[in-house]
């Protein structure tokens, strides 16, 4: 069922909110949890369709979720240990439960059919699937162009390997590292930009020897020592930077505005958008830094800013690449032109974002570009708005409009909001807290 929604100019923002808990942890905590020996209590986990999927995969390959004074539990089956499923897995949107649920699969002895929804069904498997087949997963697909949906069969004896990553992506550097897990020796991801590293974090954390290795020019090898022994560990899962970014942008560009969001994943390779904005002008300031079970964590406070054009370099992407469709509609309150480059990536999301985001924009009568992996937008220091926005079943699309109608001088609609689900149950309901005008 679709869900249309508008977003009406607002102004004076204020209050303190906490955004719900950062999803590539959740992912990676019922993951880890399914793996390891005894049980993992997880308090803050991310309660929305992506992470669902997950936690229904695990318990489908026998691992137990449940619930236990507020926290899940999840009690965990043993590297290896995990059994056949009787039905396909569904992983509905998400990429980063099916990806990383490969690597799992592959160092099991069972035969697996994976599918997902539209969106998922066109994304690219083969960028796992290579490196995984080199280690011995089976699959009747095009290793290579393959989508879901997919049966693979996994084996317990894989082979370690040592992978240069031909892309920068955290969900591919995860699931080699989860399938070395299950195979001798050590397996190494080479990555040419450091991606997000809660797996990595996070298998130390569980016990598992990780070792990183700076290379220069940004790149980075991470080696994981396989036949490992993980132990059922206490993890508090910090709010999601990338949910917070659309409130961070609506305390920006909504007029006297004065909010906190509470207790944000400060961890750095998620931290360009932020960094970002300060380059812009933007007043952010981050109250009480703390560590959380491993990860840093803050509160941020965000007041009304005057924002100028910037160029945001390309191997600044991998630390804010959910972010660039809330940044480009920033970019639009902003004074001057903004570049943001090397966004190839962007094409293969739950939706093609580059173009989703450039059509939105145009339809809101900003001037926008894409050019090659650049996309360029002019800013006017004020947006018109007036515009319905197609929100191409993505969520992260959804919500950066809705923002910019916030801060536009007429009401912006979406199509439809009911992606807004897979990442962010209470987006309009924490907006509203604040002040905002979504309806
Ligand atoms: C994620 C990695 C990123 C990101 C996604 C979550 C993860 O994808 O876009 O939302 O949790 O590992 P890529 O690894 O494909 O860049």
């Amino acid at each position: 069922m679709t869900k249309p929604l508008t977003a009406r100019p607002s102004a004076r923002l204020s209050g303190r909110v906490r955004v719900p808990g950062d999803k590539s942890i959740s992912h990676r905590a019922l993951i880890l949890g399914a793996l390891a020996t005894g049980t993992t209590r997880i308090a803050g986990l991310l309660e929305a369709a992506d992470v669902e999927a997950t936690a229904k995969a695990i318990a489908a390959l026998g691992a137990e979720v449940g619930r236990s004074n507020g926290a899940v539990a999840v009690k965990g089956q043993g590297v290896g240990g995990l059994r056949a499923p009787s039905s396909a897995l569904d992983f509905g949107n998400s990429g980063t439960a099916s990806r990383l649920m490969l690597g799992v699969i592959a160092g099991h002895d069972m035969q697996v059919e994976l599918t997902g929804d539209a969106s998922l069904q066109r994304r690219p498997m083969g960028r796992v699937l290579t490196p995984l087949a080199a280690m011995g997963l089976q699959t009747d697909a095009d290793t290579e162009r393959a989508t879901l949906p997919l049966t693979v069969r996994g084996t317990p004896d894989l082979l370690p390997i040592i992978y240069d990553l031909p892309v920068p992506s955290a969900q591919v550097k995860s699931a080699v590292l989860l399938a070395g897990l299950h195979a001798p020796g050590r397996t190494t991801v080479v990555e040419p930009l450091v991606a997000r590293d809660h797996t990595e974090r996070m298998l130390g954390f569980f016990g598992a020897e990780i070792v990183s290795d700076d290379r220069g020019d940004g790149a980075r090898a991470v080696s994981v020592c396989g036949d490992a022994e993980l132990h059922g560990a206490s993890i508090e899962v910090p709010g999601d930077p990338s949910s917070a970014a659309f409130l961070i942008a609506a305390g920006l560009i909504a007029p006297q505005s004065d909010i906190v969001i509470e207790n944000v994943l400060l961890n750095p390779t998620r931290s360009g958008f932020v960094e970002t904005l300060r380059e812009m002008g933007a007043n952010i300031e981050i109250v009480d830094r703390r560590d959380q079970g491993g990860e840093p964590a803050g509160d941020l406070r965000v007041q009304t800013s005057a924002l100028k054009g910037v160029r945001v370099p390309p191997e600044r992407a991998p630390s804010m690449i959910d972010e660039y469709p809330i940044l480009a509609c920033l970019a639009a309150f902003a004074e001057g032109e903004t570049a943001m480059e090397g966004l190839a990536e962007l094409k293969v999301k739950e939706s093609d974002r580059l173009a989703a985001t450039e059509a939105g924009l145009i339809a809101c009568g900003i001037s926008a570009s894409v050019e090659g992996d650049t996309l360029f937008v002019e800013g006017k220091g004020e947006v018109e708005g007036g515009a319905q926005v197609a929100a191409a079943m993505d969520h992260r699309i959804a919500m950066a409009f809705l923002t910019l109608g916030l801060g536009a001088r007429s009401p912006v609609s979406i199509d439809d909001a009911s992606m807004i689900a897979t990442s962010f149950p209470n987006f309009q309901e924490l907006m509203t807290r604040l002040g905002a005008n979504i309806s």
